[in-house]
């Protein structure tokens, strides 16, 4: 969808062209690198209609003798006056997209504004990244009314007049599959729990692995039974979906370092006997967002092979739902590797699937670092809202390379620490621990119980409840599920050091 070309600006009689500019600081037009443009902005500007402000856009509709410009609509977007970054572009992506789909313009070309201070490389990476997500839409289950039918960008083209086409090119390819990784974690979250099954997941997997040559197995309920894996198997106990636990792994072939993701892959958290009040419950089929993430980040690691390190990914999978063969509170099971849990509260079960994953990851992949991500807590809602993920690590390198890469990723998180006293609220007095730890901390004593099951392993633990949907609404990220953490996870990737 996204392309470099070497078309001028002024030959291109697609649908619509787009320049950005910047606010000027003191009070005049904003400045465009095309001098008959500025007229236009010129005269806009003097009206008020175009001061370079973030996200501000001038859709003109220009004539060839005027504008020198053969293109049916001319967009003008503001950068506003301050640093740029690599947000800004991803942002600026995001409203060109929506632009464009808004007026049914199917062939774009942008001009980067090259003039800035700023790498044209980075810019082409976010502006592509932006437009892939921000034209991301979910309308699988609605019937297409004759008005939006076959609307999509079929083309957007970026132009740079002083920049070398392959470097570009490169960048266009990192944006794009970033981006692409982003809108696969967010269709798996968007289909109903009816569809997105534990099988869902394990289908996806398979389907990937023959596609990229990756390695893949499926656990399935009777080697759970086999291998006393009693977190899955407990939370599953009420469902009539058969759990799977799904593995896929990348391999360089060479002596590299092993990368383990997991993330928690609920596809439908009712909070089982300890059921959750009836509003909203539906949102609960977003409970499998960490599962997503790491899928979506498995299928770009696979295309774009890296060969500094291996990764894993791997997701328990299941439903959480009211039986009466359920499990009920007070119940004890034991955890894969032999750990004793009393379940007080059948709602926190994220951390018993994904206790007995990571326990079993670490067995069978020894990897030198573990990330996983989870809708793991509401908790996490209460103390950062919907903006800033959840950090939790036991290893400081760690934490502070998954932060560089949210940065960098536009995904942002906050750390919390961990320590000794939040594993004491998690003391039972009837088996080695239990499932919750009171209301105080409650992110936190989620985290203290994920880290009994990976030794010492450095491990970082994202809490994406609050911001794997409803995530602060950016032109680039629609409403419902954002698709978070996939392309953290990449950028993680791709910056492996160790
Ligand atoms: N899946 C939920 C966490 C959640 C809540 C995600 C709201 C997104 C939005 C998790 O399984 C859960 O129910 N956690 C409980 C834990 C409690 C019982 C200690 C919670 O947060 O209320
Ligand atoms: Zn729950
Ligand atoms: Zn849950």
């Amino acid at each position: 969808m996204i392309f470099v070309s070497n078309k001028k600006p002024s030959q291109f009689s697609g649908d619509m062209l787009v320049y950005f500019v910047r606010q000027a600081v003191k009070k005049s037009a904003p400045v465009c690198s095309d001098g008959l443009i500025q007229e236009r902005i010129d005269k806009a500007w003097k009206l008020g209609d175009c001061t370079g402000k973030k996200e501000e856009c001038l859709l003109v509709y220009p004539e060839q003798v005027i504008d020198g410009v053969q293109a049916k609509r001319l967009l003008i977007i503001g950068l506003g006056k301050d640093d740029l970054d690599r947000e800004l572009f991803r942002r600026a992506g995001g409203v060109v997209a929506g632009k464009a789909l808004a007026v049914k313009a199917e062939r774009v070309l942008v001009v980067l504004p090259e003039e800035l201070d700023f790498p044209a490389s980075d810019m082409a990476e976010c502006l592509s990244e932006g437009v892939v997500l921000g034209s991301y839409r979910f309308k699988k289950y609605q019937k297409k009314d004759e008005e939006d039918k076959d609307v999509t960008l079929k083309r957007v083209s970026l132009f740079a007049a002083h920049s070398a086409g392959p470097r570009l090119r490169k960048a266009v390819k990192l944006g794009t599959i970033a981006a692409e990784a982003g809108a696969v974690a967010r269709d798996m979250a968007n289909e109903p729990g009816n569809v997105w099954t534990p099988k869902a997941f394990a289908d996806f997997a398979k389907k990937i692995a023959k596609e990229n040559k990756l390695k893949c197995k499926v656990m399935e309920k009777a080697e759970m039974k086999r291998l006393k894996m009693g977190g899955i198997l407990g939370v599953n106990q009420g469902s009539v979906e058969p759990p799977k636990l799904v593995m896929l792994e990348y391999r360089t072939g060479k002596k590299v370092p092993t990368l383990m993701l997991v993330g928690k892959g609920l596809t439908f958290d009712s909070g089982g006997i300890s059921l959750k009040p009836g509003a909203g419950m539906q949102d609960m089929k977003y409970d499998m967002c960490g599962g997503a993430a790491v899928m979506a980040a498995m299928q770009a690691v696979a295309a774009e092979k890296p060969k500094h390190v291996d990764v894993i990914g791997l997701v328990p999978a299941t439903e959480n739902m009211p039986a009466s063969t359920a499990l009920k509170p007070g119940d004890i099971i034991t955890m894969y590797g032999g750990t004793t849990v009393e379940v007080i509260n059948t709602d926190a079960e994220g951390r018993l699937i994904l206790g007995d994953a990571l326990a079993y990851g670490l067995e069978k992949f020894k990897p030198d670092a573990i990330v996983d991500l989870a809708t793991l807590t509401g908790a996490v809602i209460i103390g950062l809202g919907h903006h800033r993920t959840g950090l939790m690590a036991n290893d400081d390198e760690l934490a502070d390379k998954i932060m560089a890469a949210g940065e960098t990723s536009g995904e942002l998180l906050w750390r919390l620490p961990l320590a000794e006293e939040y594993s004491e609220q998690i003391k039972s007095k009837v088996a080695d621990i239990k499932n919750i730890g009171g209301k105080a901390a409650g992110t936190i004593t989620a985290a203290a119980f994920l880290q009994k099951f990976v030794d010492k392993t450095p491990w970082a633990h994202l809490d994406i409840a609050g911001t794997a949907w409803g995530y602060t609404e950016k032109p680039y990220v629609p409403k419902g599920p954002s698709g978070i953490g996939a392309r953290t996870l990449i950028e993680l990737v791709r910056n492996w050091k160790q």
